[in-house]
């Protein structure tokens, strides 16, 4: 399946799937009592992206770095125990750390690769790229929607699923199990799910890691409202919200808010004015953080069980092997 899903349309009224589902998830969660949300999707455009690049190279920003230290470590281990014909990832992005992983699996033989996200541009570039650095390998892009779709279609098994970079804490409990539940269903005996959990820790290490000093987090925390200005044709001012990210010991995430600084009426074509009073929010990411315990019990909800743990340095970040149940 290959469709460009935030490339929504040239033409601000062009009713694609993709502008549909922009406007659903928009009236959803903007136009309604308490708490207002985005999905986190929507921060990713080609500009989004690029700033989530600059923002795994930050200095605060932990995970990106312990992850790839992580997978330094047991890449090995990891292409022994699961010994896979093919590795997809969901949520690839420019899978500069999976290519740790997929050094070790082709030194075993071959292996297809199936890079699964919504990004388009960021996808054709990363599969450009690795077909010139691993030319051994068979890169097999997915342009996909993962709250639609999550199957490698087309993929060989056995076959590692990986959902690297903590992106699965951008779900909350019963979205992650759902996830979890339909990768579950598109897997076969033998194959293995790998995940990248970031995990509790002291307040200040995560709360740092979503303020830098640069501002780069704020300025990928306002692209969301970029995206929306161009993809529907909508005229939030972005000086009128301010960047905050707050970690909740009692949920174990990360909430990342734009903060509404004075009131303002917000034209959105194709549904209405959205009226926004200073002092509230909205709510544009979590970020769940685990412990093994949390981590057990989420992958068996999902119908998967772990196997294996491994846990970096501090700050700590782990890698998940789980099976699928039978
Ligand atoms: C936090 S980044 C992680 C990127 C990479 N896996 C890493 O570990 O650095 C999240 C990635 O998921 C993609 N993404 C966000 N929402 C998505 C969705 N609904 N469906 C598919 N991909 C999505 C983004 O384009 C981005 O590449």
């Amino acid at each position: 399946m290959m469709h460009d899903a935030l490339a929504v349309s040239t033409a601000v009224d062009a009713p694609t799937p993709a502008r549909t589902r922009m406007l659903a998830d928009v009236r959803d969660g903007l136009f309604r009592r308490g708490q207002k949300e985005l999905p986190p999707t929507y921060f990713y455009d080609a500009r989004g992206s690029r700033l989530f690049d600059e923002i795994t190279r930050l200095e605060e920003y932990y995970p990106t770095r312990a992850e790839r230290a992580l997978l330094e470590t047991h890449a090995d281990a990891i292409a022994e125990l699961t010994s896979p014909r093919a590795f997809a990832e969901l949520g690839a992005g420019t899978a500069e750390k999976s290519r740790v992983l997929l050094r070790a699996m082709l030194a075993r033989g071959p292996v297809q690769y199936l890079p699964i996200d919504v990004d388009g541009h960021t996808l054709d570039e990363t599969a450009r790229a690795l077909r010139r650095a691993l030319p051994a390998l068979e890169v097999a892009p997915i342009v996909a929607d993962m709250r639609d779709d999550v199957s490698a279609d087309g993929a060989r098994h056995p076959l590692l699923y990986g959902f690297l970079g903590s992106t699965i804490g951008n779900f909350d409990t019963p979205a992650a199990v759902a996830l979890l539940q339909s990768i579950r269903t598109s897997l076969r005996p033998g194959d293995r799910l790998l995940v990248g959990m970031d995990l509790v820790k002291d307040t200040r290490v995560l709360e740092a890691a979503y303020n830098d000093g640069k501002g780069v987090t704020r300025e990928f925390n306002l692209n969301v409202l970029r995206v929306l200005n161009r993809e529907l044709g909508a005229d939030f001012p972005l000086e009128a919200f301010e960047h905050r990210a707050i970690y909740d010991e009692a949920l174990a995430r990360i909430e990342m808010h734009l903060d509404v600084r004075r009131d303002c009426t917000v034209r959105v074509p194709g549904i209405g004015c959205l009226e926004l009073v200073a002092g509230e929010s909205i709510r544009t990411e979590i970020s769940c953080k685990y412990d093994r315990a949390s981590a057990t019990a989420l992958l068996a909800a999902g119908g998967f069980q772990l196997t294996e743990w491994f846990v970096s340095a501090a700050p700590e970040f782990a890698l998940a092997v789980a099976e699928p149940v039978e």
